[in-house]
Parts: structure tokens; sequence; C-alpha cells
């Protein structure tokens, strides 16, 4: 009786719009609410799913609900709560739907690889594709709106949110960006498989000093906007419908509350049309800054400097009301903000019809969907970053037979499920039954006449060797060692700032003791960031990083070990050699003392005490082929400022004996500017596939807008003068060619 009053209800209000576009029935909408209504809008509760932040003990929220006191839930899953929640905001004098977000970061139901492991496969394509699959899961758990993409910059491994983004590089991460947007939101809000996505956290989160996670940020306005903000401008421009702030402050001033990022650049230099939502209690988390006295305080600044909508902190349920009768508060901010969240209720779809994600079938068919775990094996696959193939007994380890008669799977992640799935993914209660182990992956593809030897070894964060015997004994048996070690999956992720990036615990230890049987060893290393392990870099032959590769990952690394597919992942950061290094990065400026090598030492910008190169270069990668890049070629010497192209083309062969995929890279210089200019930057990139023998001509075109750059004045500009293009399969890239941009 009660659902069908509603539905009358509710009809009646959407029958009063019709004729009217969105605009209008927002303003229409906006002016029948009560300033209690409109501050309802822009206060966000957490569900009882989980919580992704510290809790605050709540009344009854489902009240709160019904009395139109709430905007959104997040951490709320499955059709069945959220239509319940769902009918409880309807009953609310105007009815107006909640909208239910959720990290969805790299999957929902079906894990993909951890974003910054999805990264090293530099196919936008699969990125796109595996941000679409998460969106069609999660809305069909009766979500509309996913806390991603993260898209913030990170040059130091030290923090543990690099796992959630896409590296050091503002190119590649502006074309992530771009891309995991077009992924979530699909066709566009309003479509049953798609979410609004939302682009976080902004801004410069990943340049907390020390790599300590919620860390103060400070720099230039000019790195702030040539380094961290672009990856967010490329997420509007491709339409993201919400952003987030950050916790951090950035030059004194929290994210949170802070005109300059929200106002002057977001709204009105980019023109965004969507709303901000807080991260978890960072409103109130003003007061912890310094820069508030008390809520009431924090409630002002928030609001004025243009974060939208309130997760968790409850300072603008407590204080917006007693703002704005004091006068502080303008209700043309309020007004403001709750028409953006209810624009975007609108294109949801959700004043049309509130439980249009509340559909029990779309659910079932997408709890167990086997196309989206063969897409999550193939991204595995390509994510899947190959080290070290150099011979041992006179002949590279991998690709592995399946003949082989006797492999010792040796290391604490081999019969790890879950871990798999790395952080920030969502638990099931069955994921342990349906992971696919990296025991499990060798298993399924090993012959069965073969004998697949497992033994633990060691715990991941201990000091207990006394499973070192058994390992030893495994590896003494077989034809040939693979040991898994790394970090734990938990070890990376928000608030998961580590200062030390060794393998933890007693692992290399164990690393060395299977090294001394004289077997060959393949060593997998399972992280979320950039780890440090110089010993085995220089000791063992062969090296795969292998990530966090989600529900299929055994199956993925099986596929790459044992040749199904041919490794062709890209590191999207630089590997550091110490932490005494970070930052490490390769678009650096060069200094009047430049080394001219690591060797070099005398008067140079340089540690007497450790090389300036990385361990492992941003952009490096192998193939089990080999791939050769030349016959560089400019279509010209000079490339004009106004209306210019300049096309560059490389012939690359694949001269090896296996079919490919290699990632093309263009990196330029500007050899003079008016600020200092990078060493070189990433411009441009192409993921090709060659069978062995095959040659194919590479094309690239610059233009100026490739080469603008902010200026000392934050103008952003181009400026004449002599460039030097790269074009390799890294950062690391030789082949050179010359060019001038003119008048
Ligand atoms: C967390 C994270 C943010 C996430 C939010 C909601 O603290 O910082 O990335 O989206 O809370 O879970």
């Amino acid at each position: 009786m009660k659902r069908n009053f509603l539905t009358i209800a509710f009809s009646l209000l959407v029958v009063s719009s019709f004729g009217q576009n969105a605009q209008e029935f927002v303003n229409d909408l906006l002016s029948k609410m009560t300033l209690d209504e409109k501050i309802g809008q822009l206060n966000q509760y957490n569900g009882d799913w989980e919580a992704t932040g510290k809790i605050t003990p709540e009344g009854d929220k489902e009240k709160q609900i019904k009395e139109g006191h709430v905007g959104s839930m997040l951490n709320v899953m499955g059709v069945d709560k959220t239509r319940k929640l769902e009918e409880i905001a309807l009953q609310s004098r105007l009815h107006i739907p909640l909208i239910f977000g959720k990290d969805v970061i790299h999957g929902f139901r079906t894990t993909f690889p951890i974003p910054l492991g999805e990264v090293a496969s530099w196919d936008l394509a699969l990125i796109e594709k595996s941000a679409h699959i998460a969106a069609t899961e999660a809305a069909a758990y009766g979500i509309h709106w996913t806390f991603a993409p993260m898209v913030d910059i990170a040059r130091d491994p030290r923090w543990g949110r690099v796992m959630e983004g896409a590296g050091e590089d503002t190119y590649l991460g502006c074309m992530v960006a771009k891309a995991r947007v077009k992924g979530f939101q699909g066709e566009g809000l309003g479509h049953v498989d798609a979410v609004m996505a939302c682009a976080k956290h902004f801004a410069a989160y990943g340049a907390a000093v020390g790599g300590r996670d919620y860390n103060s940020v400070d720099m230039s306005l000019r790195q702030l906007n040539e380094t961290y903000l672009p990856p967010f401008k490329a997420a509007v421009d491709a339409g993201v419908a919400t952003l987030m702030n950050s916790f951090n402050d950035i030059n004194g001033i929290p994210a949170t509350g802070n005109r300059y990022i929200l106002r002057e650049k977001l709204k009105t230099e980019w023109g965004f049309k969507g709303f901000v939502v807080s991260d978890w209690g960072s409103i109130g988390e003003m007061i912890s800054h310094g820069y508030a006295k008390d809520g009431y305080d924090a409630a002002l600044k928030a609001i004025t400097a243009g974060s939208d909508m309130d997760m968790e902190s409850r300072c603008y349920r407590d204080y917006l009301k007693q703002l704005v009768s004091d006068g502080k508060v303008p209700i043309a901010f309020i007004d403001e903000a709750v028409k953006r969240i209810l624009l975007k209720k609108y294109e949801l779809g959700l004043f049309s019809d509130p439980y249009r994600f509340c559909n029990e079938g779309r659910e079932k068919q997408q709890t167990n969907n086997q196309e989206n775990r063969m897409l999550a094996r193939e991204i595995g696959e390509k994510s899947i970053v190959l080290l070290k193939n150099e011979p041992f007994n006179g002949k590279p380890q991998l690709p592995l037979s399946k003949q082989t008669k006797t492999i010792a799977f040796i290391g604490p992640f081999v019969k790890a499920t879950v871990a798999n799935h790395g952080f920030w993914a969502i638990a099931f209660p069955d994921d342990s039954l349906r992971i696919i182990s990296q025991f499990d992956g060798i298993k399924n593809q090993l012959d069965k006449n073969s004998t697949l030897l497992y033994a633990k070894g060691c715990n991941i964060n201990d000091n207990d060797q006394s499973g070192f015997a058994e390992a030893i004994d495994a590896a003494k048996q077989s034809d040939v060692a693979i040991l898994s070690l790394g970090e734990g999956y938990d070890m990376s992720g928000e608030a998961k700032s580590r200062s030390n990036l060794q393998f933890p615990g007693v692992q290399e230890a164990l690393l060395k003791a299977v090294c001394a049987t004289g077997k060959p060893v393949i060593l997998l290393i399972n992280a979320g960031r950039p780890l440090i392990f110089n010993w085995a870099s220089d000791n063992v032959p062969t090296i795969v990083y292998t990530w966090w590769l989600g529900t299929e990952a055994g199956n993925s690394i099986a596929d790459v070990l044992f040749g199904n597919y041919n490794p062709s992942g890209k590191l999207p950061i630089s590997f550091p050699r110490s932490e005494g290094q970070i930052p490490v990065y390769y678009n650096y400026y060069n200094t009047g003392r430049p080394a001219k090598n690591d060797d070099d030492k005398f008067y140079v910008s340089a540690y007497i005490d450790l090389q300036n190169s990385p361990k492992y270069a941003f952009g490096y990668g192998l193939s089990y082929t080999s791939f050769h890049i030349g016959n560089l070629q400019l279509s010209s010497g000079k490339l004009a400022m106004k209306g210019g192209k300049l096309n560059v083309t490389v012939d690359v062969k694949n001269s090896g004996n296996y079919d490919g995929e290699e990632v093309v890279q263009l990196y330029v210089r500007d050899l003079v500017g008016c600020v200092v200019r990078p060493v070189r930057e990433l411009k441009g990139f192409q993921k090709i596939f060659l069978k062995k023998g095959e040659t194919q001509t590479v094309n690239f075109c610059l233009t100026p807008d490739d080469l603008k750059f902010y200026d000392n004045d934050l103008q952003y500009i181009n400026e004449a003068g002599d460039y030097e293009v790269f074009v390799g399969n890294s950062s690391l890239a030789e082949l050179k060619g010359h060019f001038e941009l003119t008048e």
C-alpha cells in the first residue's frame, strides 16, 4: 500500500515536470525546498557495508533520510539494500532520491589489476574497458557513483596510494584519466551500465612530504599547474561528473577549503558543472589542520571555497543553517551546491525512475560473469612487466616449458587468494573460492606428467626461517624454482606509507637460500608500488613484476610464464635504488651541474654513495622477443607555432623469435626555456603488435599544443626554440631528432 502511494506521489512529481529540461526541473525543485532540505542534499553518510574511514556513531540514519536530511550514502551495496533506503528517501516531503557511492577502483565483482599495474599495460582501450566492466557490475548492484579514477600524480613510492593511480607522468596520467572516466561513465549518465565517475584527490595528494599519507604538500603554483592538475583537467574535459577533494593542505591551505583549486581553477577557469564531494571527514579535519577554529568555521571555509557535499564530517548538517542565518554564508552558495547535486541525480535518471539501478536480474547476471573474468585475465597478462630474462645455464628461463618435469613454487603468496586482489578491492564472502591463486594458475597449465612442488618458505613479514629447509629441499628436487615474493597486499593503499621499500621479513634471505642451491630461479614480485630489491636485481636472472593482478591472477601469471602471452608491460613509474634516492623520476630538470653518467661525481649533482639513475626506468619493460626501433624521420626541421604539425615516424622491427607487442614511446626536450624545462617529457605512445620478423612504420604527430608549458607568470604558452625528439621503448630512448618551433 505504502509503495503504491509513493509511486503515485512520485509519478505526480514527475508528471508535473514534463516539458522541463534539466535546469528547469532542478530550479523548480530547488524553489520548493526548505533550507533544511537543501542542506540535507549536501550531507553524505556511510552505510553499514564497510568503513573506509573513522566511523562517527550516528543516530537513526533512516529517520534522517526520511526527513530529507541526507542526500547520499556511501558503502551501501546490493539492490536489496539500496532499494530499501531509496524507498525511505522517497517518503521525504519532496521525494528526492539518494545517490549511492562506492570505491569501485579496479573492478567490482570481477577484480582487475590494481590501477598502477593496469597502467603498466599502456593499453588505453583495455583500461577503458576494465572501467566500463566495473561500472556495469557496480551499477547492477545498485551503485550510482564510483569514487574513481584516482588521478594523483605520484613520484614517491613510499606513499602507499601510488598503487591507485597512473604513476609519475602527467601525459600518461591524462590519457589514463580520460580512459577511465569514459569507461566508468560509458554512454552517459542514465544508462544502467554507467556510473558517475569521480576524479580524485583534488589536488596534489601524491606529493605529500616524505611520502607520508595525508601529509602537507608545498610546491610552486607553476609545478601544481604543470604536473599535478592536468589529469584533473583531462577528467573534466572527458565529462567527469564529480571530483573529490584531498586531505592534504596545499601551500598552507587544505584542499577542502582551497578557493584557488576549487572555485578559481575547477569551477571558473575549467567551467566544471558537476559537484565536489569532500573526502571522508576532510571538512571537519580542517580543525585539526589548524585552518578552522571549529565545525562552524570549517563549514564556512569549505562551502565558501566550493566543496559541495560533506562526506561524513557532519559540519554542513550541523552548522550551515546557522551560518546562513548569521549572514556568513549567502544562500546562493548553498543553492549552487544543491543544484549541482540535483542535476546529477536528474542526469542519472533517478527522478524519473529512482529504482532504475535496483534490478535483481541484472545483479544476478553480473554476479559471476565469465566474460568479465576473461578480460581480467587478459588485462592481467598485459600488466605484467618482465624486468629481467637473462640466460642461466646458457638460455633464458622464460618462457617456461609446460613440460618442465618438476617446478618448485615457493613463497608466501603462492597459494594466497584474496591477496591477489590488492588494496581497494570489493570484498565478497566467496572471494577465496573464486580467485585463481598463483599455484592453481601454474597447476592448470602444467603438463599432467609434470610435478609442481609447493613450499611457503616464510611468512610475509616476520623473522621466522623455519620454512627455509622445506623450500630448499623443494628447490633441490626441481628443474626450476619460481619464487613469489613481495610486500603484503595491505602494505600499499590508503594510510600504508612505508619508509623501507625492501622485501619485508626474511623473504630476501629465503631468496638467497634458494639461489644458493644453484637451481635456476624465476622471481615474481607482488607489490602495489615500486619496491627496492637490489640484491635480486643483481643476482637473479629472471624477474617478473606482477603487481596485484586481480581475480584471474594465477591464470594471467601462468599465461606469461608459459608464453601463451608474450609480456609487454612497461613501468609507469621509476624504480628507485634506495629510499634515499626518492623522489627519482625521468622528467627531471638538468641543473647547472648535471652528472654526465652514473660514475660522474666530480662537483656535479650526484650522490657520492649511489648512482643517480633509477634501478628501472619509467617506460621500461622487456619482451620474449626483441624489437628494433630505427629510421627516425621528421616531416620537417621546423614546426610553426600557428597551426603547424610535425610528423615523426620510426620503423619498428620484431627482430626476435616471438610475436609480441611493443610500446613505442615519443619524448621531447625543450632545450631552452623562459623557465628550466625537463630533460625529456612523454608526448606520445603507441602499443603495436608485430609478428616475428615483421616491420611496421609508426607515426606520431606533434602540434604546438603538445609543447605548451606554464611560464613563471602561470601563462600556458608556447615558446619558439630548439627541441629534441626521442623515440624508443622506454624513457631511456636514444634515437634522436631535432626540430625548431617557430613563431
Ligand atoms: C577514503 C579515501 C577516498 C575514498 C573515501 C570513501 O578515505 O581517501 O579515496 O573514496 O574515503 O571511501
